[in-house]
């Protein structure tokens, strides 16, 4: 069974679906309410589970009900909760989400989430250390990004850092990763280039092998030197949070079939994703994947 350590955030998110995007100022009226788990690190961390992987998450919760109802959740999920500790004088990170068209608008309250330690990190070493590859994301401190990066790096582990939400990061912390999979907007901000260059000369200026995600449009990669694209499964959108979590799950869980399959795998599981509101609500298990990938050729 392939061994997957996730590094990162934990959050309850509180789904708006409305018609449209209000504007300053503005109020409307929204269609459906829902409190639903969240968190990119969670998120990364179900979709992985769901996928057949052995899978212990690293973050924190805040002692409160969100906290119980998050930790519960994961738990039945199957991940490993060890290293998830729970503050006392802190809330559980929150994502006040509104979904209209199948686009999201997201504001995340990290809470707890800013208190995820590189001595955690450090405390996780044993699994770091045999897992197959391991998922951090930027919704925790940079030190313990860093860490994170550094430790994979010295066990010799692949550490798959998603640069969300992007911030400008030193080149070193970069070569670290095994690889980096911002889209196209977060691979600007990451090497602090113009947003406006097109992203093939950027992810060829970049100082890490990037997987970039385009949406409908499925990824890019290199190999040899050479741009690859993997076309994107055309499915009905209801709701496209989380796609991009369960797109860099899939690519750790199938990493070892090698660069060209982990990625078609993650497009077909990141597709499938969006068939249900909620980031948690659509992610697929192994069978669907491979239905979906047989239906398609
Ligand atoms: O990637 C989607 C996630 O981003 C949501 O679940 C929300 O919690 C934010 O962290």
């Amino acid at each position: 069974m392939t061994r997957i350590v996730v590094v990162g955030s934990i959050n309850m998110d509180l789904v708006t679906q409305a018609p449209r995007f209000v504007g300053p100022g503005e109020t409307i009226l929204g269609e459906r309410f829902l409190t639903v788990p969240g968190g990119k690190g969670a998120n990364q961390a179900v979709a992985a589970a769901r996928l057949g992987a052995a899978v212990a998450l690293v973050g924190a919760l805040g002692r409160d009900a969100f906290g119980d109802q998050l930790q519960g959740g994961l738990d039945r999920e199957g991940i490993a909760l060890e290293h998830v500790c729970r503050l006392d004088d802190e809330a559980s990170g929150t994502a006040s989400i509104t979904v209209a068209d199948g686009e999201n608008q997201i504001i995340v309250v990290p809470a707890a989430n800013a208190r995820v330690t590189p001595a955690q990190v450090e405390q996780a070493r044993i699994l770091i250390a045999r897992a197959d590859a391991v998922l951090v994301q930027m919704e925790i401190p940079l030190d313990t990004v860093e860490a994170t990066l550094r430790l994979g790096h010295r066990l010799g582990v692949p550490v798959i850092l998603n640069p969300a939400p992007a911030q400008k990061l030193p080149a070193e912390w970069l070569k670290l990763a095994r690889y980096v999979t911002p889209n196209q907007h977060e691979l600007a901000i990451l090497l602090g280039a113009d947003p406006t260059e097109d992203f093939r000369m950027l992810m060829q200026r970049a100082p890490c092998p990037v997987v970039l995600t385009r949406g409908s449009d499925g990824a890019w990669y290199r190999e040899q030197g050479e741009p690859v694209h993997q076309s994107g499964f055309h499915v009905d959108v209801v709701d496209s949070t989380g796609a991009g979590d369960t797109f860099n799950a899939a690519l750790a869980v199938f990493l070892h079939e090698g660069l060209p399959a982990a990625v078609r795998k993650a497009c077909a599981a990141a597709a499938l994703s969006v068939g249900k509101l909620g980031a948690q609500g659509g992610m697929p298990g192994l069978r669907e994947v491979e239905t979906l990938l047989t239906r398609t050729g």
